[in-house]
């Protein structure tokens, strides 16, 4: 019997290209695993009204891990009209498997480390290395929305903060409302895992990524809460950064970064803004992980102009699945796949479109299996 079993979800678009070259290289580091395969995506969307359907649930449930590739996300409209002629007018809604999967098992953090590879033509700056902790549960991006507002909601929260009253002037089907919810536990968890993280990778520091002198109580809950936890681990600093000003000196001296940890949106924007300082989305890779569970991910889409054309970096998936065996425990071998990975970067023989060359899905994938070699 196989050590691990993982369950592999290529999805749409470019996902199946980038997971088959991920397959090359984990093969190549020996990973003694057996690939349990999980249907996922619009596909399945389309014929059967469920893109992540309970077969799949059942694979993930009985995996040690998932490596997801890549899916479209349609807006609400799109999804019903896309649906199979005999699914429509039945009432179904999409959700986002992402979304889904990391609220079922609760994977509370999403974990995207940011680091340069020497000589990448995309790199914004040499000598990055920033990792950034995204509370994916909570936040602004929790779900709890209204438009119109219901009267009884509207009556209840203007009985409570009288700022409420200044929306009554406009008709109910032109005033939305989201709310950004955050607890304790949840802002406590992911604090605590990138102070663990810090600590266990000897980083200097963790930046809280917050607007706290706005956001007085959601993000006066966070800075309370990680002003507690850092006095556990006196050997790290850490601060507070308001997001907007952290665009900004991320730009200007992103070396000064090296934690990053933020609740679901903020951490959102930060991630993308970190990604792209290091080479953008063919570098892009991403872990979704929680207490017991983890499923890993490049952080692009499907790009389906380019589905089935071999064409696209597979970098972000081969990173994302050295992730994956380094949180299985499997670090000699999540070590050399970063070493060959930087090795192919930096002779520059190898080169995708997206780095300006040629050089297509499978070709780089060859390329970091034969540096493996070396490394
Ligand atoms: N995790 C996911 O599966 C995921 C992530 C982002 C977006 N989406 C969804 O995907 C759909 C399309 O989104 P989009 O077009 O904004 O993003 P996308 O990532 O699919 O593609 C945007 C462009 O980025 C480039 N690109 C993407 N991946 C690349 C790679 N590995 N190498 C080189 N170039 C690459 C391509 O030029 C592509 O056309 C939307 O429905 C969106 O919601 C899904």
């Amino acid at each position: 019997m196989a050590k691990y079993r993982i369950a592999w979800l290529p999805g749409d678009g470019v996902g199946v290209d980038v997971m088959n070259a991920a397959r090359k290289v984990l093969d190549a580091v020996k990973l003694d695993a057996e690939y349990l395969h999980g249907d996922i995506g619009c596909e399945f969307w389309c014929k059967e009204g469920n893109p992540l359907p309970e077969r799949t649930v059942k694979v993930l449930n009985e995996s040690d891990v998932a490596l997801f590739g890549t899916i479209t996300s349609p807006s609400k409209e799109e999804a019903a009209k896309e649906l199979a002629p005999e699914l429509q007018g039945k009432g179904l809604i999409y959700s986002s498997p992402i979304v889904t999967m990391r609220q079922s098992f609760d994977l509370y953090a999403c974990v995207r480390p940011c680091r340069s590879f020497a000589k990448n033509p995309l790199n914004c700056r040499e000598n990055i290395d920033i990792t950034v902790f995204r509370e994916t549960t909570e936040g602004l991006y929790s779900g709890i929305e209204f438009c119109p507002i219901p009267e009884d909601v509207r009556v209840v929260i203007e009985k409570h903060n009288t700022k409420m009253t200044r929306f009554n002037k406009f008709p109910a089907g032109e005033v939305a409302l989201s709310a950004r919810i955050m607890t304790q536990t949840g802002c406590e968890r992911i604090i605590r895992k990138a102070f663990e993280f810090a600590k266990a990778n000897n980083k200097p520091s963790v930046t809280l990524v917050e607007k706290s002198n706005m956001l007085r109580e959601t993000g006066g809950l966070m800075l309370r809460t990680m002003k507690r936890i850092a006095t556990e681990y006196p050997d790290i600093s850490w601060n507070e950064a308001n997001i907007d000003a952290l665009c900004m000196w991320l730009l200007k001296n992103p070396e000064r970064y090296h934690v990053l940890v933020a609740e679901n949106m903020f951490g959102d924007i930060i991630s993308d803004l970190c990604a792209q300082l290091v080479g953008g989305l063919g570098f892009a890779c991403s872990g979704n992980i929680g207490d017991r569970y983890a499923i890993f991910e490049p952080t692009h889409g499907p790009a389906l102009k380019y589905a089935g054309q071999n064409k696209v970096n597979p970098l972000a998936t081969i990173l994302a699945a050295m992730m994956m065996i380094d949180w299985l425990g499997e670090k000699e071998p999540a070590r050399r796949i970063h070493a060959a990975v930087a090795v192919v970067v930096a002779e520059a023989k190898a080169r995708t479109s997206d780095m300006g060359g040629s050089t297509t899905t499978s070709d780089m994938a060859d390329a970091v299996v034969e540096a493996l070699k070396r490394v």
